[in-house]
């Protein structure tokens, strides 16, 4: 039988006649042959994140369905007519882009094309949808980005548009800081003519795929890639045993295997035996089939509990006890004994995934001058080349690294996922090779959001004043250290919320396992923490007979109060402020619950931070901005050239906002670190404002013309942060906090009704971004509140469906309500602060006080599936 079939259709009016291999799914058919890009991969073959979604009818016919691409063969569509955005009519593409731009409807934009043409199909059927109409037409879309708000704004506008002839408001263009500058080249993300990096292709170039180990545990007793290097049309299969340079990586800690070689264990699902390239990715893959390894399977370590037993096996040589992270002050014991009201509890969160919609992708290819050219989505290129160097065993100047806007992150793209292995092929076979993952790989290697065991103990005066936390905290780790230990020491510096407390006695230990590793990810241990220490909260507001408002008001830090790691706050605290905005809301509900956050910008705990940037102006005097940090969909790019604008026309100068790009790569010495912990505005900020500022002094004796050529350096330096047990007199451990509270209200059925969220975000830079990202989070922080979770089963994902992940779609959202403070940061340009993270700190633990408010039961693990709320969303 041939391994091949023709299919006669007609695609956007054309007819084709396409040879793919059998089986093959409508939408490789659409990219590979017919070079469509639009329609993403998102999680093929499951057919459940709606990013490939075409409309197709009958050959002739009018109206169509809005299918998914990748779940239905190709052959099945013999005959028929297939529309993806490239075939819409120009008035369509301008009406939707614009539309989505206006609203701020699209942040990475990997899930838009795809909601782009269910859009268009369902204004076919309806011309003027209801937002709850839209909302179930979205139901088979996932946006992990935008919590779906601005989406359905935009596809109204555009059904004004496209239906009543209404003309779109006309776009923010003067890019002035606390304006709404339209997200950087949003109408190409639209259109899906934004090239992600499995859009990418060169020249002969040969596709990689990475074989898994099935095991959690075991040993490689054998690993021979001979036959499948003999299947035609692979071209090399790598193992350990062709690693020229250093087979271990990792951000903090070199634990982290590329290839798992021969003879040694595996540490988790994860884990990488081997990688092939080949003349195509199913070849690929089906070589990968042939690689021969013998196993001999051990039992996994599956919990932190049993991980710390003296008898478990050690999973790193150096023990199963990566950190312990500590903070003491005051003594507790006796604040504790004469306190008029003690509670103490056990707290759990889950293992959560980013689910990000853009699964890992690389592109490395052999450049003309011998070095090696790699495209990544990584959130810092830096870290990206130093680690592939390493890998290579090359100096770092020989890799050049440059980014590829990613779609979504959250931090699941700061350790090197496929990189090194791409890397490898590229460099021993001397071809380009592009690597894409499956998202049941994808769920398999990246790290997760740790699932924190915490045990808090508080007391209180007679009036609800916070006497002690006692809190001790177990995450866990998974397989490799990542940037754990970091997100366990934040979790401890974050243990006692934005609260004041005079003694304090924490311990959060990470712990290896043979699960999933667990790294960073939105929140980074503060929203474990805020479960912890709010749930407590509530349980001494019942006891003093106060209610969730008061006690909070009664306890909340303000300037020259000490943090919970005991430094003193000299500015920029907001809480009570968000508190005040909610108070009426919050006891006009029947059935609600409140939650306060603090998060930190910027790594901090002594760490001196750096932004650096560089400011071109072109032979066109068009500008470019460089710098280190990734853009991830958070808007980073957009409120770097606001800030520029805002500068030179502070400066008496004026640019045309659309006439400034932005670069991230290895080309120049900036490397400022990862992009995390919400720092990028502030650090990657302060930096293009000293470059601007620099350029605007030139532009007050030359033209930008004039001035072509010349390239302007912009730094700013922060390296006065302190680490976690420093004396209480110096700064605190972070150069600034974002602060919110939250608000969840259920209506009489207990189901999701409203979230007002109000947060001091510092100064707001952008502020359609500001609220892209509040009601983003809300939304990851309600399903990680009611319904996410991946499930294990001995180490072992029961469930990489992107259905099984328990995402909430568009319409199970309530109404969001975004409400910003603007207490400034002085570390921030202008006082901004980092928010891409604050949004979800309170969300769960807010969730959890309106469900005891409705229906009297204390929960404390996550997520709450027993509860109404979340019973409604399944
Ligand atoms: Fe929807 Fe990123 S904008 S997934």
């Amino acid at each position: 039988m041939s391994h091949t079939e023709i299919i006669g259709l007609t695609v956007n009016g054309e007819a084709r006649v396409c040879e793919v291999a059998r089986g093959a799914s409508l939408l490789e058919l659409l990219r590979e042959h017919c070079g469509l890009l639009s329609p993403k991969n998102g999680c093929s073959p499951q057919g459940q994140c709606g990013c490939c979604t075409v409309i197709v009818a009958d050959e002739g016919g009018g109206g169509g369905k809005a299918l998914v691409s990748c779940a239905i063969p190709a052959a099945k569509f013999a005959g028929k007519s297939v529309l993806t955005l490239e075939g819409l009519s120009e008035a369509e593409r301008d009406a939707f882009a614009r539309s989505l731009v206006a609203a701020g409807g699209l942040q990475c934009g990997f899930c838009i094309p795809g909601i782009v043409m269910r859009a268009r199909h369902l204004l076919d059927k309806q011309a003027r949808p209801s937002r709850a109409e839209i909302e179930k037409s979205l139901a088979p879309h996932i946006c992990r980005c935008t919590g779906y708000v601005k989406i359905v704004d935009a596809i109204e506008l555009a059904a004004r548009s496209l239906k009543d002839g209404e003309p779109l408001a006309a776009l923010d263009l003067a890019a002035r800081v606390g304006g709404s500058l339209p997200r950087y080249e949003g109408e190409r993300f639209a259109l899906g003519e934004h090239h992600f990096i499995d859009d990418l292709t060169r020249p002969d170039m040969l596709r990689g795929a990475l074989l898994f180990s099935p095991h959690p545990r075991a040993r490689v007793l054998s690993l021979d890639p001979r036959p499948a290097l003999a299947l035609p049309g692979v071209v090399a299969v790598l193992t350990a045993r062709d690693v020229p340079g250093e087979r271990f990586q990792g951000l903090i800690y070199r634990d982290w295997p590329l290839f798992v070689a021969e003879g040694e264990e595996t540490r988790c699902v994860g884990d990488v035996l081997a990688a092939v390239a080949a003349r195509d990715e199913r070849t690929a893959r089906r070589a990968l089939e042939l690689i021969a390894v013998e196993y001999e399977v051990l039992t996994p370590v599956t919990s932190p509990e049993n991980a710390l037993r003296p008898d478990a096996p050690r999973i790193h040589p150096k023990g199963n006890l990566l950190s312990t992270s500590v903070v003491r002050r005051g003594d507790v014991d006796a604040a504790l004994a004469s306190s008029a009201h003690v509670v103490e509890a056990t707290f759990a969160t889950q293992l959560i995934e980013h689910a990000f919609l853009e699964p890992e992708s690389c592109l490395a290819a052999p450049r003309e001058d011998g070095r090696l050219q790699v495209y990544s989505q990584g959130q810092g290129v830096f870290d990206d080349r130093r680690q592939i160097a390493s890998f290579l065993g090359v100096e770092e100047d020989q890799v050049e690294v440059t980014l590829v806007s990613n779609g979504g992150a959250f931090g699941g793209k700061e350790d090197l996922s496929v990189q090194g292995q791409t890397a490898l092929l590229a460099l021993l076979t001397g071809r380009p090779v592009k690597l894409t993952l499956t998202r049941d790989e994808s769920i398999r290697l990246h790290p997760k959001r740790h699932p924190v065991r915490m045990t808090y103990t508080v007391g209180c005066d007679a009036e609800g004043r916070l006497t002690a936390v006692r809190a001790r905290m177990v995450g866990d780790k998974g397989a490799y250290a990542s940037v754990g230990s970091k997100v366990l020491e934040r979790a401890a510096g974050h243990a006692c919320g934005p609260y004041r407390v005079p003694a304090v006695d924490v311990e959060a230990r990470a712990v290896y396992t043979n699960n999933p590793p667990c790294g960073a990810m939105r929140g980074f241990g503060a929203n474990q923490a805020a479960f912890g220490i709010e749930g407590a909260l509530d349980m001494l507001a019942e006891r003093v007979g106060i209610d969730g408002w008061e006690m909070r008001w009664r306890n909340v830090i303000e300037v020259g109060d000490q943090f919970g790691t005991g430094q003193v706050f000299e500015h920029g605290v907001g809480i009570k402020q968000t508190l005040l905005a909610v108070r009426d809301a919050y006891r006009g509900a029947r059935y609600a619950g409140i939650a306060c956050g603090i998060k930190n910008t910027g790594i901090g705990n002594g760490m001196p931070e750096y932004g650096y940037c560089t400011l071109a102006v072109e032979p066109d005097a068009s500008l470019v901005i460089r710098t280190g940090f990734t853009e991830m969909g958070q808007g980073l790019f957009t409120v770097l050239i606001q800030m520029l604008c805002e500068e030179l026309h502070r400066g008496g100068a004026a640019v045309d906002p659309r006439r400034v790009r932005v670069l991230v790569d290895t080309s120049r010495p900036l490397d400022c670190g990862m992009t995390t912990a919400s720092r990028a505005t502030v650090l990657a900020g302060n930096a293009v404002v000293d470059a601007a500022r620099k350029l605007a002094a030139d532009l007050r004796r030359h033209s930008l013309r004039e001035l072509a050529g010349r390239e302007y350096a912009g730094e700013c330096a922060i390296t006065y942060t302190t680490a976690l047990g420093a004396p209480t007199d110096k700064p605190v451990t972070h150069f600034a906090y974002s602060f919110a509270t939250q608000v969840v209200i259920l209506d009489d059925g207990g189901k999701l009704q409203k979230v007002i969220a109000a947060h001091d975000v510092g100064r707001v830079i952008n502020r359609q971004l500001v609220e892209g990202q509040i009601e983003g989070s809300v939304h990851m922080g309600l399903g990680y509140a009611l319904t996410e979770e991946l499930r294990l089963a001995g180490g072992v994902p029961v469930s990489t469906k992107m259905n099984a992940l328990g995402l909430l779609r568009a319409h199970h959202m309530p109404e969001v309500e975004v409400i910003t403070i603007e207490e400034p940061a002085p570390a921030g340009p202008y006082g901004a602060k980092g928010v891409g993270e604050i949004g979800l700190v309170p969300t769960a633990p807010a969730v959890a006080a309106a469900l005891y408010s409705f229906d009297g039961v204390r929960r404390f693990s996550l997520p709450m599936k027993d509860s109404p709320a979340a019973r409604a969303i399944r």
